[in-house]
């Protein structure tokens, strides 16, 4: 079957159409296409949700068009749609959601609601260069602007939340942080690129809850260390050097405490597969701190994370969720829920 994934929770407008048959372990990625409001929002350093949302209205059906142009056929080949209904931002949700619906009326296909966090752990399941089955029960740890969570998937359409954070998703301390050393938004990237090459830890900010017997996260306390150091420097100093070190000791930081709160969770529920998704798996150095982990540990499990394009907000994790959890509801029953959570 095909499934045509619409995302439009935050400032990313995309469409994906993915392939796969009944008893597949991963799908088939047809094309994906992602539009992305990031300028606009760099300028005000932030996203203004009533901007993100206009961008979303104009960006909505040219995204679509191009992702379906690889069908000769679309509304004949394409068997179902799958939508984003939260959470995220609701004028931007909703842009989806009534568009996922027209499309499903007027072509008279199913629609399959998608919560996103689901997406940014199912986009381990799109086929790529790591071909390895994902054995269950795995356990996700999902890292993006909004949100910081491990969840243990016991099957597909079984889980469990395992914690997340209590204040400032991880992505969000990197922007924020970003923004007190005065580097683009969002963050991180920028701070991933200004880490590079930094071997020394000169900062050692705190690892906040570290040692918490649960799997609870905390980065909003980081920010204050931080800007602590940055009140220290004269602000016409902030050199170079200076935000390369910063970006280091606040990468270890978060990285560390991410591990280990994953590590942890891994040995006590005895998962046979640890999966990344979200917009800080994009992160190279972070991949490779989880694979050392493993390495060095007892623990020789399979380690998945995402292509890149794929780590950040798209339309094919959204699709591939769907396919995985086929949950087809009548499209008047849909509704964008910004809130959404786990159940
Ligand atoms: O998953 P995502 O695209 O959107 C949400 O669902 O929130 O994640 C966006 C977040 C931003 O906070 C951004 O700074 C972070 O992902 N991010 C990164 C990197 N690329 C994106 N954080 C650290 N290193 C990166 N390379
Ligand atoms: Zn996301």
């Amino acid at each position: 079957m095909i499934i045509l994934g619409i995302e439009t929770s935050c400032d990313e407008t995309a469409a994906a159409l993915i392939k796969a048959k009944k008893g597949d372990k991963k799908v088939q990625l047809l094309s994906n296409i992602v539009a992305s409001s990031l300028p606009i929002h760099a300028q005000t350093g932030g996203i203004i949700p009533e901007n993100a949302a206009r961008e979303q209205v104009k960006y909505i059906i040219p995204v679509i068009e191009k992702t379906i142009q690889i069908l000769k056929r679309p509304e004949n080949e394409i068997d179902a749609i799958a939508v984003t209904i939260g959470p995220g931002l609701i004028g931007s949700l909703l842009v989806g959601v009534e568009t996922a619906k027209v499309f499903s009326y007027i072509w008279k296909k199913p629609l399959i609601p998608v919560n996103h966090l689901f997406g940014h752990m199912y986009a381990n399941f799109i086929k790529s260069e790591n071909n390895n089955d994902i054995e269950f029960p795995a356990l996700a740890l999902i890292v993006s602007g909004g949100h910081t969570d491990l969840v243990l998937i016991k099957k597909h359409g079984s889980i469990k939340w395992l914690g997340g954070t209590r204040d400032d998703a991880a992505g969000e301390a990197f922007d924020k942080i970003g923004r007190l050393l005065k580097l683009p938004y969002p963050g991180g990237p920028y701070v991933e690129k200004y880490a590079e090459g930094i071997k020394n830890d000169v900062y050692n900010f705190p690892r906040p809850i570290i040692d918490s017997d649960d799997f609870d996260f905390s980065f909003s306390g980081l920010k204050t260390a931080v800007l602590r150091e940055v009140e220290k420097i004269d602000k016409e100093k902030l050199s170079n050097e200076t935000i390369k070190n910063i970006s280091y000791s606040l990468q270890k930081a978060i990285f560390d405490v991410l591990i280990k709160k994953t590590m942890k969770a891994a040995v006590r529920f005895g998962v046979k597969s640890i999966i990344l998704g979200g917009g800080v798996a994009a992160n190279q150095s972070l991949k490779k701190s989880f694979e050392l982990e493993i390495e060095n540990s007892k623990l020789k499990i399979p380690f998945f994370v995402p292509e890149k394009k794929l780590c950040t907000d798209n339309g094919a994790m959204i699709a591939t969720a769907a396919f995985f959890n086929h949950k087809e509801t009548d499209w008047i029953k849909i509704q964008a829920n910004p809130e959404l959570y786990f159940d």
